[in-house]
């Protein structure tokens, strides 16, 4: 059976789906607002799961993957000035790899333009019907009409697909946000660090050997000015003891918002969502990009199954399949982000639940290998 996709947004969703379905020889057109440029620096977490990279080796796109990419076999916790170390390979047998999101974009948008395929960049989605599938947008100062046979929305949380599917939507906001800097100077620590303190929480990740990225918890509605470098290194020298952060230069300075959502259906007719589009997690663990590859790779698999055999059974399975790992992922980043986030109205009581949390969580055998099999996506679903 052949048919047309046509994919909205060029994020690591939308890429990676367009190129697991010419893997398996389905047509599809992916539409990005954006420039190539925008795309390619938009600054997101930087853990892929072995999972992930699994799927990126076999979809022929982990070249680079495999020759920068930094593999981690565990994490410090911080709490109470004192840090205990996670093995995930003693415990699960799994590693995660430290992996910019923005790299990953830039090999897909790579493969795509040297494999010719359709991807539009400036190509604004101004409406989508679903009946017959059509996708409506400008693009060089002209409107156009793109007519398929099914469309995926991979446009993230604030893009026009997700209201076309009318599911409701189960969702929580927390009362913090983080301030994210990118800094020349290497590392804090040969493996990621997350700190409790009683000042809020602190991240300590990285790009490359040269190259830190560090996250603290700030409150919500704060702006990146309210925050000069001296105050940053500052508070990332008190949260992330006994690591002391490389001082460097600031080379971005961000504010990212904290929220949990998830829509109970994922797709309408011939549509689908995948990705942002359909899910935000909270950023502690780093699922997001993780769960989009998921999904794209349950849908990818089900289009295959659909031209091989002109089955849509696999198609209308798809929420039901994807669900269960999305709300394990929710869960994981819930509790992560719980319990070692300080809430502006905290008393001492919450305090004290969640360091005995974080001892449980580094003493209880069991419990430590709860927290690596969902750290590293191996949890039996
Ligand atoms: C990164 C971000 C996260 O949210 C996380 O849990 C780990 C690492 C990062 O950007 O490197």
């Amino acid at each position: 059976m052949s048919f047309t996709v046509g994919i909205v947004g060029a994020g690591p969703a939308g890429l990676l789906l367009g190129r697991l379905l010419h893997r398996a020889g389905i047509d599809s057109v992916v539409f990005e607002n954006r420039d190539r440029d925008y795309v390619e620096q938009r600054q997101r977490a930087g853990i892929l799961e072995q999972g992930t990279v699994n799927t990126l080796r076999a979809a022929g796109a982990a070249d680079r993957l495999d020759r920068l990419g930094i593999p981690h076999d565990g994490i410090d916790l911080v709490y109470d000035g004192a840090a205990h170390r996670v093995d995930f390979v003693e415990l699960t047998g799994a590693r995660v790899w430290i992996y910019a999101q923005t790299e990953v974009v830039k090999d897909l948008i790579a493969l795509r333009l040297a494999d010719d395929l359709p991807l539009l960049f400036e190509a604004e989605v101004q409406s989508i019907t679903l009946d017959p599938p059509m996708i409506h947008y400008r693009h060089d100062g002209q409107p156009h009409t793109f007519s398929c046979d099914y469309i995926v929305g991979c446009d993230g949380f604030h893009g026009v697909t997700r209201d076309l599917v009318p599911a409701p939507v189960l969702s929580r906001s927390f009362p913090y946000s983080w301030l994210g800097i990118l800094v020349d100077a290497p590392p804090v620590h040969h493996e990621l660090v997350y700190a409790h303190s009683r000042h809020g929480f602190a991240l300590a990740s990285m790009r490359s050997p040269t190259i830190s990225r560090l996250y603290l918890q700030v409150p919500n509605g704060t702006t990146p000015d309210t925050w000069p470098d001296d105050r940053i290194w500052s508070e990332l020298t008190t949260r992330l003891t006994p690591h002391t952060p490389n001082e460097g230069r600031i080379t971005a300075k961000s504010v990212l918002p904290m929220r949990a959502s998830v829509r109970q259906s994922m797709q309408q007719g011939p549509l689908f969502l995948a990705g942002d589009a359909a899910h935000i997690v909270p950023p502690t663990g780093a699922k997001g990009l993780n769960l989009a590859a998921h999904d794209v790779t349950v849908l990818a698999e089900a289009f295959t199954h659909l031209s091989q055999t002109g089955s849509p059974e696999l198609l209308d399975a798809y929420t039901e399949t994807c669900l269960r790992r999305i709300w394990r992922a929710q869960h994981f980043s819930n509790t992560m982000t719980t319990m070692l986030h300080i809430s502006p109205d905290q008393t001492e009581f919450e305090t004290q639940l969640q360091l005995s949390h974080l001892h449980h969580t580094t003493t209880s055998p069991p419990t430590t290998q709860s927290l690596a099999e969902n750290y590293t996506g191996t949890t039996p679903l």
